[in-house]
């Protein structure tokens, strides 16, 4: 089912979960086109680390920070400052940058020019601070990452790095911070109803397609792109 065509009278609870069903499915469909670590060579490794990083390192906490500025709920702020708290209190863009460097990975001009437009794209969605859809993005974005860091911490230790603690802890943490924005979901669905917000799955899909780039960075605009 498409939750972006729900009945706005599906009780709060039952779209929470249905949305949820769709964001991890989300996440399960991109964890799948992942390129075989082993057909990958040492430049494709080290370009997707760098880009990974060039869109991490500086847009995380400034992208949690518009969800904690749209949320209204108690429940949301209380849990999205932690979150916020967490990331900052444990410099989380200063481990990644570790990660990087260690992994001779660090973001150049050319990672940078290569995710520019999807970058461009979430960025100005954040900015529209729509509540119930930035939460969801948010969530999908939890949700990938801790899933993702297995298969970036492979390519660091292919590139002869063992500084993982950066993937190390996003593996762990996130599997609540996931959790805890399905949470803030919840109530913010209970205070404001997310049919007057048009197509659910926007950031989702803005996102996702960021991520596709890190991935594929030669990837054409419909979205095709060779698998390695
Ligand atoms: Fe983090």
């Amino acid at each position: 089912m498409n939750a972006t065509t729900l009945n706005p009278q599906t009780p709060s609870v039952l779209l929470g979960t249905l949305i949820q069903q769709q964001v991890d499915e989300s996440i399960n469909n991109l964890l799948a086109s992942l390129p075989d670590p082993g057909k990958l060579s040492a430049d494709q490794r080290r370009g997707i680390i760098g880009r990974y990083t060039a869109v991490l390192e500086g847009n995380f906490i400034y992208w949690m920070t518009g969800a904690y500025l749209s949320v209204r709920s108690e429940e949301a702020r209380s849990i999205i400052l932690d979150n916020l708290l967490e990331e900052v209190r444990d410099s989380h863009p200063a481990m990644l940058r570790r990660f990087a460097l260690a992994a001779h990975a660090a973001p150049t001009d050319s990672d940078a020019l290569a995710v520019y437009r999807d970058l461009t794209n979430v960025r100005l969605f954040v900015g529209r601070l729509s509540t119930v859809r930035l939460v969801i993005t948010m969530a999908f974005f939890e949700g990938f990452i801790q899933k993702f860091m297995s298969f970036l911490a492979g390519l660091a230790a292919a590139q002869g790095s063992t500084e993982m603690e950066y993937t190390d802890v996003h593996g762990v943490c996130d599997v609540a911070h996931t959790q805890g924005l399905f949470r803030a979901l919840d109530a913010e669905i209970a205070l404001n109803s997310p049919d007057s917000e048009p197509n659910l799955f926007e950031g989702v899909q803005l996102l996702r397609k960021l991520i596709e780039r890190i991935l594929f960075p030669d990837m054409v605009s419909n979205g095709s792109h060779p698998k390695a």
